[in-house]
């Protein structure tokens, strides 16, 4: 490997001569839609690490989450392997190395660096990752603006830029969460930013939705973008059930908690049982009691993006293990829904609410008031753990090649999570969208929603 290391690069000439062909080559009209949010996305996830150090983004603080630097060039990895190495005539690849050290899992494309040790990759520094970055932004561009493409490339090319588009959008929410988890690990306790707006307060309704189910379309059937994973639809038989109005909070929290929930086996799945023992778990991820004292108890804290914070009692819960989830829904006489009813729901509330763009960066009270007769915060503040596992639906498909390994192989030992978080996009989600996560995991904003059984 040469050495990546050096100080800052001046642009490379074809980040020169692509940006020199913006304004005036016209886009091919496969990619009029698709050239503008391409960049805006790519704006986004720079606008995401404005603020922080060097240090800040090179760092590891557990094998699950990657350092900002990997996400930043990661994402543009993809686009530099599956989209220019393609299609753009006379390639060259931007550094003979990067094919292998940011390649997160694709067998197909060749090797790869260990997951566990993308904090150790000191060289290439953060400057060299944004040229990286810039150049094959660049060429992208002009890619798309390529008046030799044929109409056969173009359209497959066109998918695979709307995919990378997507992917991006995935990785900004895990650079938020695994940021969020260096800093957890920092004594100092440090907020991604300061000056943010404040937390608004009002408390959701509770209550619950009866549904009938019956049987029901579920899955995609959109001509838009939407993953591999979420087709094809499909039909599915929903015995008669309900659905909370809003995500578990943190006052029900903190009750399961001094109820002695995280102490009482009979409310938890066994592999749940063992973690909670194994691990010492006391709290969901981040909370943690601060004060108190001779007269005055010690209250639950959290830390956030914002920093330490007191738990909200009306805001949703965050930072569960699909275990917690299940055993807190145990705990409160119910169930997790199954993905399929949260989606049946779901098809009939619009993809609103407290999403990236909402710069909160923590779950919250509703921003808006739910539509009648309708749950509110379906989309938006945490995840929601399912009782479903991540499977294949009937009919499902990957797609030839190493791209085909960006979904189905992981359709085993995970779960799915449904709805979005405070920390993705809006312009990412959907009611089919399918989100998947080990059942341990914790880092993520993963709450829960209520469901039973119909009476
Ligand atoms: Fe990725």
């Amino acid at each position: 490997m040469s050495n990546p290391a050096g100080p800052s690069r001046p642009a490379p000439a074809s980040v020169l001569a692509a940006q020199a062909t913006h304004a005036s080559a016209p886009v091919h009209p496969a990619f009029e839609r698709l050239l503008p949010q391409f960049h805006r996305v790519r704006a986004q996830t720079l606008a995401l690490v404005e603020g922080l150090s060097d240090e800040d983004c090179a760092l590891q603080s557990m094998p699950d989450a990657s350092p900002a630097k990997w996400h930043l060039a990661h994402v543009t990895w993809f686009f530099e392997v599956f989209a220019l190495e393609r299609f753009e005539p006379g390639f060259r690849a931007f550094h003979p190395s990067f094919r292998m050290l940011f390649n997160s899992y694709y067998n197909g494309v060749g090797d790869r660096h260990l997951r566990a040790e993308r904090g150790l990759v000191s060289r290439p520094g953060l400057s060299l990752v944004r040229d990286y970055r810039a150049d094959v932004e660049a060429r992208i561009d002009a890619l798309l603006r390529s008046p030799a493409l044929d109409a056969a490339d173009a359209t497959v090319l066109a998918e695979v830029v709307e995919l990378g588009i997507n992917h991006e959008q995935q990785h900004q929410e895990l650079l938020l969460t695994d940021i969020k988890h260096l800093f957890s690990r920092n004594p100092l306790l440090p907020a991604l930013r300061e000056g943010w707006p404040p937390v608004p307060v009002v408390a959701a309704p509770a209550g619950w939705l009866a549904c009938e189910g019956g049987l029901v379309t579920t899955g995609s059937a959109a001509a838009g973008f939407a993953f591999d994973n979420e087709r094809p639809a499909h039909r599915t038989f929903l015995e008669p059930f309900e659905l909370a109005m809003r995500p578990v909070n943190g006052g029900e929290v903190i009750a399961f908690i001094e109820d002695g929930g995280y102490r009482r086996p009979d409310l938890w799945l066994s592999a749940g049982w063992d973690l909670v023992q194994a691990r010492g778990w006391q709290a969901p991820c981040y909370w943690q009691q601060r004060g108190g004292g001779d007269v005055q108890p010690a209250r639950w804290h959290t830390f956030t993006l914002r920093g330490l914070v007191e738990v909200s009692p009306d805001a949703p819960a965050a930072h569960l293990s699909q275990y917690e989830a299940d055993a807190i829904a145990r705990w409160l006489g119910a169930r997790l829904p199954t993905e399929f009813e949260w989606e049946h729901v779901a098809q009939r509330v619009p993809v609103e609410g407290n999403l990236l763009e909402s710069g909160l960066m923590h779950p919250a009270e509703p921003l808006a008031a739910a539509r009648p007769g309708l749950p509110g915060q379906m989309f938006g503040d945490v995840w929601e753990w399912t009782q479903s596992a991540y499977l294949p639906y009937p009919g499902y498909r990957t797609a030839p090649g190493a791209i085909g390994e960006y979904n189905g192989k992981f359709m085993s030992q995970q779960m799915v999570l449904r709805g979005g978080s405070c920390a993705t996009p809006r312009s990412h989600l959907r009611a089919t969208y399918r989100n998947f996560f080990p059942p341990d995991a914790r880092w993520q904003f993963s709450g829960v929603r209520l469901a039973r059984d119909g009476r």
